[in-house]
């Protein structure tokens, strides 16, 4: 069966450091933040997702992290809060994405199956925007069908 996780796994698996606290925007069903227990089982994960419905099936697919109502545009967390910020097949808001990951922290942007996914956003696109906010260490991969982004905020020297 084909894994739509595939490039969200792969990018994942590009990041380096110390990962405690992470989230994974537009979370829908969990999957992705399942994904980032298993990448990094000593984080605590936080899923979060406008759709109540869809934070109740969370709940219980994903029990191992925590799954919380809020909009990526105005994230109910705290500036500089994570370690990571990660969103699969999900519209992004780098304002928030940048504002809630600390100096040093990463993101990834992956779509399940590239240009074909219904919501996509060109990798270029997205670094130029994520440079823009002053994002670094971009990495582009494709991995199934799909492709993922991943950057990082640089760390204070
Ligand atoms: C295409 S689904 C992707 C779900 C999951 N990340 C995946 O890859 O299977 C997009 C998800 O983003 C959520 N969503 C859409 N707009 C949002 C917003 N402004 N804030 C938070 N979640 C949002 C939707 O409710 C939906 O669960």
């Amino acid at each position: 069966m084909e894994d739509t996780l595939a490039p969200y796994k792969a990018a994942l698996d590009r990041i380096t450091g110390r990962v405690e606290r992470a989230l994974d925007v537009g979370t829908g069903t969990g999957a992705g933040a399942g994904a980032i227990r298993e990448r990094f089982p000593t984080a605590t994960v936080i899923g979060v997702d406008v759709s109540p419905a869809m934070i109740a099936e969370a709940r219980k697919l994903v029990p191992e992290a925590t799954f919380v109502e809020g909009d990526a545009s105005d994230l109910p967390f705290d500036d500089e809060s994570f370690d990571l910020a990660a969103h699969s097949n999900m519209i992004p808001f780098l304002d928030e994405t940048a504002r809630v990951l600390r100096p040093g922290g990463w993101t990834l942007f992956a779509f399940s199956s590239g240009p074909e996914t219904p919501i996509w956003v060109e990798p270029d696109r997205l670094r130029r925007e994520l440079d823009r906010r002053g994002f670094a260490d971009f990495a582009e991969i494709s991995a199934g069908r799909g492709v993922a982004v991943v950057a990082r905020r640089p760390a204070p020297n």
